[in-house]
């Protein structure tokens, strides 16, 4: 039996799908590869005439001075066109046990405006009236900042009017396509 040469290993010749390394012009391939950066979960919402939430994973945090954040829309979202359209967006970081809230208001069948909505489960923001929803772990409350090209989506940057933060419950976790829960006591075991 050789002894493996020290240092780093060399990458395969051919990575083939064994790997999970394979063609970034596939759509499949790419949201597989995508799908092992570990997020949080969102709800983007927009009141007005036409309200509407829509379940976002690709929300971040972006500056503190001024407080912004972004989230990117696909240009084929209902909701790219409200948001385009707000004055004010308002953002919900779902909790453990909201994975059903997610599914929701990422079902296209959902109903339009107010229906999507069911009583008792948001309020209108104090200070833009975009709908927060009951239970998340923190809501912000957004005005429009910039809009820029990304691709098949659009990044919207929001300034951040207000906000409000809940302790107590743990983030509801998305990654390789699936809702997670965190394992409790493994972060601690490894700080
Ligand atoms: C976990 C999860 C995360 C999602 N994240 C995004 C996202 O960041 N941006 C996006 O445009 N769509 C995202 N989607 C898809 C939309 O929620 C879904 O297509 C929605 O129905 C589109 O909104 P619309 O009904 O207004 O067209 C996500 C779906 C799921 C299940």
């Amino acid at each position: 039996m050789s002894a493996r040469p020290a240092g780093p290993r060399p990458l395969p010749d051919a990575p083939g799908p064994a790997d999970g390394v394979t063609d970034v012009r596939d759509p499949a391939h790419l949201r597989r590869a995508f799908g092992a950066f570990a997020t949080g979960i969102t709800v983007v919402t927009a009141g007005g005439p036409a309200p509407r939430g829509m379940t976002a994973n690709s929300f971040t945090t972006v500056s503190l001075d001024p407080p912004l954040v972004l989230v990117c829309v696909n240009r084929e979202a209902v909701m790219h066109q409200v948001l385009t359209e707000a004055g004010h967006f308002g953002v919900s970081l779902l909790g453990a046990g909201q994975e059903s809230v997610a599914r929701h208001f990422a079902d296209r069948s959902r109903p339009a405006g107010l229906g999507q909505f069911t009583e008792g489960t948001w309020r209108p923001g104090p200070v833009t009236g975009a709908p927060l929803l009951a239970d998340a772990l923190a809501h912000f409350e957004c005005a429009p900042w910039r809009q820029y090209d990304g691709g098949d989506h659009t990044v919207f940057l929001g300034e951040v009017l207000a906000m409000r933060r809940r302790g107590g419950r743990d983030a509801l976790l998305y990654v390789d396509g699936r809702f997670r829960a965190l394992a409790p006591g493994r972060a601690e075991a490894a700080a």
